[in-house]
């Protein structure tokens, strides 16, 4: 059984982005600018988005965080959105989630620029995600692809069982594990809440990727002998233990389920850290298309 190091895998993959942007720079280009915006003071976005900050910053990207009020009108929401999209210094921009609930997430999403939605969630990301053409891909999806291709697990003819069908994690990530690529070329299945028997049908996964946000949930029963395991779900517990008084909990029951498995993925630890390189890779990606774009005009 192999524990799948996402923290390792993603510092090497930072160091190499640094490497690159270095090479960048020396040839006269510039620096790969994301800017986050984050609405009201929710303490986990909180933590999501200064690790985004902290990793620009080692990596050698300009980054800009722009914090609102919880109070502020979508309408002001959307003008700030504009005003990043038409920003010919931001390459790609992110706008935290959860928002606050006097907002729409939809209407968000959908006005920033597909250029700069570096977070791969606009539906015409999710659309050419689909049609495997170039596309931002979701910054989680992203990740578990890189930890796969990372550790050289064979995908192609594997039985991949998604448990959850968030926009975010789920829906994406069986779509991206079904195309015709490396990884990819799975047959995937995927289930959610009202899926009869659940258990059945996660006991014949090959590669078993849960993203349910219920700490524990998956038990060895449910898992096949040799299977991969990637665990998506973070839920954080009080934690007299921890320096900041919590902990995370994934959503496999990791000592027990660890025992069957040929690879599992840790919380903290695992899926994790990948997010943030996918998201800097995406951002590297819009500023060469910026680059570009600015040298055609
Ligand atoms: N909230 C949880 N995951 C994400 C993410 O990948 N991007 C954004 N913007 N918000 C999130």
């Amino acid at each position: 059984m192999t524990i799948i190091d996402g923290k390792k895998v993603a510092e090497e993959l930072l160091e190499k982005m640094k490497r690159e942007l270095a090479q960048i720079r020396e040839r006269g280009g510039r620096r790969p600018h994301l800017a986050a915006i984050l609405v009201g003071n929710d303490g986990a976005s909180e933590t999501y988005v200064s690790a985004k900050v902290k990793a620009c910053e080692r990596v050698g990207f300009k980054s800009t965080l722009i914090r609102l009020s919880e109070t502020i009108s979508e309408k002001n929401l959307l003008e700030n959105v504009d005003l990043l999209n038409r920003d010919p210094d931001i390459d790609g921009f992110i706008v935290q989630l959860p928002l606050p609930k006097a907002f729409s997430e939809r209407n968000v999403m959908e006005a920033i620029s597909p250029e700069k939605d570096v977070d791969g969630f606009h539906p015409v990301n999710l659309g050419r995600m689909m049609l495997n053409l170039p596309a931002y891909l979701p910054a989680t999806p992203y990740g578990i692809l890189q930890l796969l291709e990372y550790y050289k697990i064979e995908t192609s003819g594997k039985h991949c069982v998604v448990v959850g069908r968030s926009h975010i994690v789920g829906s994406p990530v069986s779509v991206l594990l079904a195309r015709n690529a490396y990884p990819g070329n799975c047959t995937v299945t995927l289930t959610h809440s009202k899926t009869a028997n659940l258990k059945a049908i996660t006991q014949q996964a090959d590669i078993l990727i849960v993203a349910l946000g219920k700490m524990n949930f998956i038990t060895s029963d449910m898992v096949k002998q040799g299977a991969v395991v990637i665990d998506v779900g973070i839920t954080r517990i009080p934690s007299g233990q921890s320096k900041n008084g919590t902990r995370l909990i994934g959503d496999v029951k990791f000592d027990e389920v660890a025992q069957r498995c040929s690879f599992i993925t840790p919380v903290p630890g695992g899926v994790g850290p990948m997010t943030i390189v996918s998201l800097l890779m995406n951002t590297i990606k819009a500023s060469k298309m910026n680059t570009l774009k600015a040298a055609k005009a």
